[in-house]
Order: structure tokens, then sequence, then C-alpha cells
């Protein structure tokens, strides 16, 4: 999904801390600068027995930073100099010993004393732990975790999986990907925070029997896209997926369906609990009636078989009908006349908000179009990547949430 320059005009001071996960810092560097970001490297002197700073200078372009000693800045304070232009603090990795340092409050090297000195109410520290499984499950150091974040640093993990010492389980660092991801929500404003949004996503797949099936081409990008812009924005999501071949966006609840009536399933029972319901999903209009239990097979007489469909029910409508409805924002995937028939259709589901675009020039596509109708008027979100407009969504369905 493009979403390229999404840290533009933002500068990234990222310190390493020693663990041989510094060996993901590097491509770390690399990944924030694709998203447009320029980066300062801060290492401590434990990090550079793990990478040089010669790797690190050379891959972000600027002179690495080690020592509190450091003469290089006009004013020597190397501590309070490099974090006055910075929109972000990331410590990746952040090992035990310098969590436990943190929590102490204390400044012995140049990237604590970075920490410790940092503007706290405009300059986010954002702390990437990376550790042996044993390490990050120690009383000390989950009692120090819950120190730095109760004193206003996020943990980005860290996660489950094989570690460099042949141990299997919590401690291991993010993936450079996700630790850009991470960064790229933390900087989007809060617009959905304390609210609830449940999302369907997605074709839905329609059987005639165990092997063959109707379904339809919608990749589920918008939806997923969507979904992370809400998550970004501080909501609880959970998406109802059908059948897509599309990674979960990062603390995103995902359940999978098949069928129009799997999603309808899925769906109602939660639908009361969310604030907000965003319905993306190409839910096939019809299905099979009495879908076969075995393979159809030919008979050799060149006749085809007859299928009996039936009207699949209608989720959004449903949804919109209950008696509390969440915020319900409906999508009209049109050939034609878009503005009419969304229109309209906003007006047959009883929904508030609904979103045209055109359909067969959007399905599988990284970029779309929108058009926004409401009870009030139109608004147009010209050409632009999914991401981009699912942001753009979401600034939308905030304005109109009924206020707190
Ligand atoms: N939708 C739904 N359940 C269905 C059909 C559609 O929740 N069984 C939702 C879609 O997720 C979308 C909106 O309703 O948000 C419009 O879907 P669309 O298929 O474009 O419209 P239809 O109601 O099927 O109307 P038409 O067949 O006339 O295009």
């Amino acid at each position: 999904m493009s979403e390229a320059l999404d840290l533009q005009g933002r500068h990234v001071v990222l310190g390493l801390s020693g663990g041989i996960a510094c060996y993901k810092s590097a491509e770390l560097v690399r990944e924030l600068q694709r998203h447009g970001a320029t980066v300062q490297v801060v290492m401590s002197e434990a990090a550079a027995q793990f990478i040089t700073p010669v790797t690190m200078q050379a891959l972000s372009n600027r002179p690495v930073f080690s020592s509190q000693w450091d003469a290089r800045q006009h004013n020597n304070m190397a501590h309070i100099e490099l974090s006055r232009e910075a929109d972000a603090l990331l410590v990746a990795p952040a090992s035990a010993d310098f969590i436990a340092k943190l929590a102490q409050g204390r400044g012995d090297d140049l990237l604590s004393l970075l920490c410790l000195a940092r503007p706290i109410d405009r300059l986010p520290l954002l702390l990437a732990p990376a550790m042996n499984r044993e390490m990050w499950a120690h009383p000390a150091t989950q009692r120090n975790a819950a120190q730095v974040v109760a004193d206003g640093a996020m943990l980005l993990g860290p996660a489950a999986g094989d570690q460099a010492c042949g141990e299997v389980g919590d401690g291991r660092m993010l993936e450079a990907t996700e630790l850009c991801e991470e960064l790229v929500a933390h900087l989007q404003p809060k617009l959905l925070a304390g609210q609830r949004v449940l999302i369907t996503a997605g074709p839905t797949f329609e059987a005639i029997d165990p092997v063959r099936g109707i379904t339809n081409l919608s990749s589920g990008k918008m939806g997923f896209a969507i979904a992370r812009a809400a998550a970004e924005s501080g909501a609880e999501v959970t998406l109802v997926a059908g059948p897509v071949a599309l990674t979960t966006p990062r603390h995103v609840r995902r359940i999978d369906v098949q069928s129009a009536l799997q999603m309808h399933e899925a769906v109602m029972p939660l639908a009361g609990q969310h604030e907000v319901f965003v319905a993306t999903a190409a839910v096939a209009d019809w299905r099979v009636q009495g879908c076969s239990e075995h393979k159809l097979k030919k008979d050799g007489s060149g006749r085809v078989p007859n299928f009996e469909m039936i009207e699949n029910p209608d989720i959004l409508a449903s949804v919109a009908r209950l008696p509390k409805p969440p915020y319900c924002v409906g999508f009209a995937a049109e050939s034609h006349d878009l503005a009419k028939h969304a229109r309209e259709k906003r007006l047959r589901k009883g929904i508030p908000l609904i979103v045209g675009n055109l359909g067969p020039a959007t399905f599988g596509q990284d970029h779309n179009a929108l058009l926004l109708i409401d009870g009030q008027g139109e608004r147009e979100l010209p050409h632009a990547g999914k991401l981009a407009l699912a942001r753009e969504l979401v600034r939308e369905i905030a304005a109109r949430l009924p206020k707190p």
C-alpha cells in the first residue's frame, strides 16, 4: 500500500543502546528515510560493540554522536541541542540496562542524558525493548518498564519469537517496518481517541459447492486502510474481513469470515458496542440456495446446473436500523452516475454518510477517489493513495461524531 513520505519534514533522533538487535537499526534508518524523515543517530558505548558508528553515519548521512563530552556542538551541549529540532526520540534497541537507567532518571552517558533533558511535553520518547525473554520477564525489568511508561515514554513491543540466544519468547525487537509504522501512527492526531470503530472489508465468497463459489474483485485495501487510519487516530478497531490476502494493520482486532451470512452474524452482535460502523465490504447481494454438499460433476449430457439464488441480508441497513445504531458510514461502488446512485443509496440505507467511488476503477488498486455525501452536502476527495484518503475520511467522520 502506498504510504511513502508519511514522515516528510520530520526529524527523528534514533538512539541505540547495547544489544544484538542493533543490526535491525541499520535497516530502521533506511526505513525512516524512505518515509521522508531525516535521522540523527546517537549510540551508547555498548551499542558500538554491536554495530559501528561508521555504518550508522554512512546510512544516516550525518555524524553519529556517542559521548556527552563530544565537542562538535557549538555550545558543547549535545544532550540539549540534538533533541531541540526533533519530532521524536526513538530508542531502538532499548536494552534492559538502558530502561533501568531511564526508570531511575540517570544520565551518565549522552543517550540517557538526551532522554532526561528532552522537552517532555513536546518530544515523544518511544522505546523498542530488545532482550532475552528471561531479562524481559524479570520483575525488575517489568517494574522499570512500567515506571518509564508512567513517566511518559511509550513502549513499542517487544514481540515474541526466536531470539539470538536460541530461546523463544517475548523480548524480540519489532522489525524496522513495524517500528516505522508505530512511529507514523504515534504522530497522527488522536481524533478518534476513546471511540470504538467496526469495519467490514473485502469481498464475500458465496459457496456453490465445496470447491466453487461466487465472489467479486474487491481487494479489501480501502477497508484495511480505514482500519489502519482509525487505529492510528486512537480508536479501538474491529475489522470483519472477507477472504483477502492482506496483513492486519497493527493494533486492529480482525475477524475473518467467508460469506455474507457469516459477515452478518459477526457484525450484528458487535455493532451495538461500537460508536462508528464503516461498511466497505463488497457484500454479495445473493447466495446460492442449498449449497451442494459434494462437488458438482458434469454428467456428460452437456446440461449445466441450475442455481436457485436468494438475497443476502443487508448488513449496513440492518445495523442502521438498530434502536441505538453506531454512526454508520456506507460505501457505494458504482460504475456510472456515481453521485446520483450514492445519494439514493444513502437514503435507502438510512445512514448519515455515504462514500461513493467508481468500483471498476478502484477494485484492487492502491489509489482511489472518493465522493462524500451526507445530509448537508457533498465533498470530493480527489485521486490519492488509499491510506491518505482513509486518514481524510477518518477526519471527516471524527468531525461528525457527537462531542463527548
Ligand atoms: N452492504 C451491506 N450488506 C449487503 C450489501 C451491501 O452491508 N448485503 C453495504 C456495503 O458494504 C456498502 C453499501 O452497503 O457499504 C452499499 O453496497 P452496494 O453493494 O454498493 O449497494 P447495494 O445495496 O448492493 O445496491 P446496488 O445493488 O443497487 O448497487
